[in-house]
């Protein structure tokens, strides 16, 4: 659907502990596509900054992670952060996922059921971070031909992301008046958001009323969700999402900032849980279609020093 708002789910971004473990996980046991390999464009520490997807990176499908052993920085799960995606397959293959995420050393929770429909729960094998798959028989995206996972059972992209919140009303504010999604139900303590007036797939945010939980961190540091990332049609959209949620009285928001692949801007939402409005810049830009994913694209900040940033990340090779 044409909107002039927030339009769905684009990316999250997570910190995890190696890039090796995240290549094992995402591209051999999820299916996604590896699609870029560059570094985090923060810092004077070089992180690398790993996107996985569909075939070409189509916002809704794409995982990006920061490997962060190498900081020796640890995360601390909690309230106020995104804390578990959720990644949609077809109706009748959960069976199948269990299986082959058991098959893989990965541990699975009890199947349960949520707003109707089946889903288990498992951890990032590497750094714990949580993660689901849900069958959604109304998901008809085209899922990317993975050598890992038969076509049948293919995940599709995100169904939706959770964050765990302090403060329900106050993001309940925010989610209406700043974000372009509307409340669509309500199970437990758990608070089912969507973009207004929009039914299709990857539009679905969950957010679980904890309030005693401890906040979670903020910082790039290994086993936590960083932020999620929706999708905004234009830049002019963008700016004018941000001048209006400073007008609502949110001024915790960046300035655009450019990713490489996307132009960004991040907001701390009510309680602090790191939402970014982005505009896609597509990933073949640096390399072709056939190609992605195969070289290192240094970041800016090290323009000047990729020899010797290329020599300093020899340290967590990947191998996919
Ligand atoms: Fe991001």
């Amino acid at each position: 659907m044409e909107t002039n708002h927030i339009s769905g789910l684009h990316h999250i971004t997570i910190c995890t502990g190696t890039a090796q473990g995240d290549i094992d996980f995402f591209v051999k046991v999820l299916g996604q596509r590896f699609v870029k390999r560059t570094l985090f464009y923060d810092g004077s520490i070089p992180i690398y900054h790993l996107y996985f997807a569909d075939k070409m990176g189509t916002p809704g499908t794409v995982m990006t992670t920061f490997p962060t052993r190498r900081t020796g920085q640890k995360g601390r799960k909690g309230s106020n952060q995104f804390t578990v995606c959720t990644y949609a397959i077809p109706k009748g293959s959960l069976e199948w996922w269990v299986t082959h995420l058991n098959a893989n050393g990965i541990a699975t929770s009890e199947p349960g059921v949520r707003f109707g429909q089946r889903f288990v729960g498992f951890q990032h094998p590497d750094c714990g971070i949580d993660f689901e798959v849900l069958e959604d028989e109304h998901d008809d995206r085209e899922p990317f031909e993975s050598p890992y996972v038969p076509l049948a059972h293919a995940q599709r992209g995100f169904h939706s992301w959770t964050a765990s919140v302090r403060e329900i009303e106050d993001m309940d504010v925010f989610m209406n008046s700043c974000w372009n999604f509307e409340k669509i139900g309500e199970e437990g303590n758990r608070h089912r958001y969507r973009v207004k007036g929009d039914a299709a797939p990857g539009k679905i945010i969950d957010l679980v009323h904890e309030p005693d939980l401890r906040q979670g961190s903020w910082t790039i540091a290994e086993g936590i969700i960083h932020h999620g990332a929706f999708a905004v049609p234009d830049m002019d959209v963008q700016a004018r999402i941000k001048f209006e949620t400073e007008g609502m009285g949110f001024t915790d928001f960046s300035d655009r900032k450019n990713r490489g692949y996307f132009e960004s801007i991040y907001v701390r939402t009510p309680g602090g849980v790191l939402f970014e409005a982005t505009h896609s810049l597509g990933f073949t830009h640096d390399e072709d279609e056939a190609s992605l994913g195969m070289d290192l694209k240094v970041s800016p900040q090290f323009d000047d020093r990729k020899h010797l940033i290329q020599q300093a990340m020899t340290d967590d090779p990947i191998v996919v």
